[in-house]
Order: structure tokens, then sequence, then C-alpha cells
């Protein structure tokens, strides 16, 4: 997507031919910097300290991380604890799973001198493909956006509410949740986003809010309770988030709040509808709530926050009283009879286990 005119991905391979350049997400919006990762620790670091987020771009970060391992060691041995290292970082999203996963099913069985090219060649095939399936989440979840806009009043602009950033910043490209919105923007199609701020880390406001502001999509930042008013007041068309981990039978797992956003568009008869590429999907799961791992990050990720001063400084601050102990549950998960429907690059289906077997019949 664009920033200032120039396109960008989140993560490309540096013009060395071998590190890995992405967006230090921590920074924005207030800086625009770009980190080099040349080896497995400050790879499997930008995934743990969120330099890079978003279930997608968690994946594919693991999968060059693994070929930038395997340049110091392409062992079995070495591979192994590569995997395992990479794995550690982040629990909750199965794209680093199921990338790390497909990686090793490829690189495994080659001779150790062939490990290192094929691991590049795939985790470049991994960050194309992701293109692609953003794009055509975009098609599919556009369509659903015309179909509120041709059935309002002419002028009449559709209202979107997101959570969190499931946008370009969260994948390679596009986004999942966003992917929709661009692409209906892109067409025309009279639109506005609600974005939650989403606490505790605010990807919401400082990155959704930053990727939509540089793209020219019209939206508004709001404090994450205010959802509920406006769906009340007939002032949200429909809800599109993320998601890092679906479950078989149609569970969504995404940042913490969402389940409350979807419950509040339940009560109100507000379609909530989920970018759910297939990689994020976990076959082996049939009960979201008892069976998805839920990350518990930092505390001070709550207690404190980190902004940028009049004078252009970055601080931090704490908010809460010494002492107070604080709980920071990272994600949270909406059962599948709040989902109105998934937006897969396949098609858009019923959030339940026949909807998703129609569309992969194979997994
Ligand atoms: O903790 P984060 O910032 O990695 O959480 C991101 C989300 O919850 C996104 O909604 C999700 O990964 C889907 S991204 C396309």
């Amino acid at each position: 997507m664009r920033i200032d005119g120039t396109g960008y991905r989140t993560i490309w391979l540096a013009k060395d031919g071998w590190s890995v350049d992405v967006i230090d997400q921590t920074k924005l919006p207030h800086r625009f910097e770009v980190v080099r990762l040349t080896n497995r620790t400050e790879a499997a670091h930008a995934i743990q300290s969120m330099i890079v987020r978003g279930a997608p771009l968690i994946g594919v970060t693991a999968a060059y991380g693994l070929a930038l391992a395997l340049r110091e060691d392409a062992s079995d041995d070495a591979l192994t604890q590569s995997i395992e290292v990479l794995q550690g970082t982040r629990p909750t999203a199965i794209n680093l799973r199921w990338a790390l996963e497909r990686m090793e099913r490829l690189l495994r069985p080659l001779p150790v001198s062939h490990r290192l090219t094929a691991a590049y060649a795939e985790a470049a095939a991994m960050a194309d493909e992701d293109v692609a399936m953003c794009q055509a989440i975009g098609r599919h979840g556009a369509t659903l956006i015309e179909t509120i806009a041709n059935a309002q009043a002419t002028g009449r602009r559709v209202n979107i509410l997101t959570h969190c950033n499931a946008g370009w910043l969260a994948t390679v490209d596009w986004g999942t949740a966003l992917a929709p919105v661009y692409t209906a923007f892109e067409r025309g199609v009279p639109l506005h986003v609600w974005v939650d701020e989403t606490r505790p880390r605010n990807q919401g406001a400082s990155l959704t809010a930053w990727e939509l502001g540089k793209h020219g999509v019209p939206h508004t930042v709001i404090a994450d309770n205010v959802g509920g008013h406006l769906m009340q007041h007939g002032m949200v068309d429909i809800c599109i988030v993320g998601t890092d981990r679906t479950t078989a039978t149609g569970d969504v797992c995404n940042k913490i709040g969402t389940y409350l956003k979807a419950l509040a568009a339940h009560d109100n008869g507000v379609p909530f509808y989920v970018g759910a590429p297939s990689p994020s999907i976990d076959w082996r799961l049939r009960d979201g709530v008892k069976e998805i791992p839920i990350e518990e990050r930092d505390g001070r990720e709550l207690s404190e926050v980190t902004a940028r001063t009049k004078t252009g400084e970055m601080v931090t601050v704490h908010l809460t009283p010494a002492g107070s102990p604080v709980g920071n549950w990272g994600f949270d998960v909406t059962p599948a009879r709040l989902v109105t429907g998934l937006i897969t690059e396949r098609g858009v289906c019923a959030a339940t286990e026949a909807g998703l077997k129609a569309l992969f019949p194979a997994a």
C-alpha cells in the first residue's frame, strides 16, 4: 500500500539479497523506521517485541527468520532448534505454526546443502501468496460493503467499525479486515471507518488510523467503549475484524475486546464479519474458548503509555497507581454464533463447520 505516494510491503528482502527489512511498527505513527533482520535472534525478537505483528505478518516473518537461521546452520538439529525458538515467540496466532510447519515439511527432507535456497524461495512464495489472499478477501468483502451502499440513501456513506489493526501492516500487503475497505474505497464506494483505539497497545489508534490516513480513507478514532453506543444509534452498518485463529467450527480469536464488539453487534442487528485467510484457520480445534491459548503480555503495556510530546520527544508515562496489579490478556474468542460470516480468499461463508468445509473441502 502507499505511504505518501510510495508503494510498500511490510517485509521485503534487503538489497544485499539475504537480510530482511521490516517496518518497525512500535515506532508508528510517530516515526517511519525500517529495521534490518540479519539472524534468527533478531527475527524472533522482532515478532516477540511486536516490531512486526498481525497474524499473517508474524507467519511470514517466522519463515524468513528460519531462512536467516539456516544461513548459520542448516543441519537437522539446528532446524529443529530454530523452529522451536521462532514458535515460542507468540502463542495465539496460528499463522506462526502454519508457516513453520510448512517450512519444515519442505526443508526437512532436503539435503542440508539445498535447504537455504529453498527456505528463501518458500518464504518469498508465502509473502506473495499472502498478498494474493488479502486481495481476494478484499474483492469478496468489498461486495458486502457495496451491497450495503446500494441499499442506502444516495450519498450516505457506509460506516464500518474495525478493531485492532487487521490492515496492510498486519499482513504483507492489503490486510484482511481492511482489504475490503481499501477495495471498496478504490471502487468509489462512499465509506467511513470507526477505528477502535484498541487498548492496551493501541494498534487501532496508532496503526489502523495511520494506514487509513496515508491511503486517504475517511476514518475516526474512537475509544474502545464507544462502539455499542454508535450501534444503538444506527451509526455502524457493518463490523469487520481480523482473526489470529479461527476454529474448524467458526469460532474466531482476535485482539482483546473483539468479543464485546460482536456482542454489541448481535444485540443491535449489525452484521459482524471476519477477514479470515485460510492460514489463520486451525482445523484441529473445535472449541475456541476452551482450546485456543491466549497470550498474556507484560503488564506495563497497560500500566504505561508511550507517546510523543508537543516537542516531538517520545516519552513513557505511568497510568496506574504504583503497586496496583494489572492483567494483560491479549486476545479473546468470539463464538461462531456471533459471527455473520467469514470472508476468506475463496469467498464468504457462514462461520460454521459446514460453511468452512464447503469452501475448503480438502482441509
Ligand atoms: O497483537 P497483534 O497486534 O499481533 O494482534 C493483531 C490482531 O489481533 C489482528 O486483528 C489479527 O492478527 C488479524 S491480522 C490480519
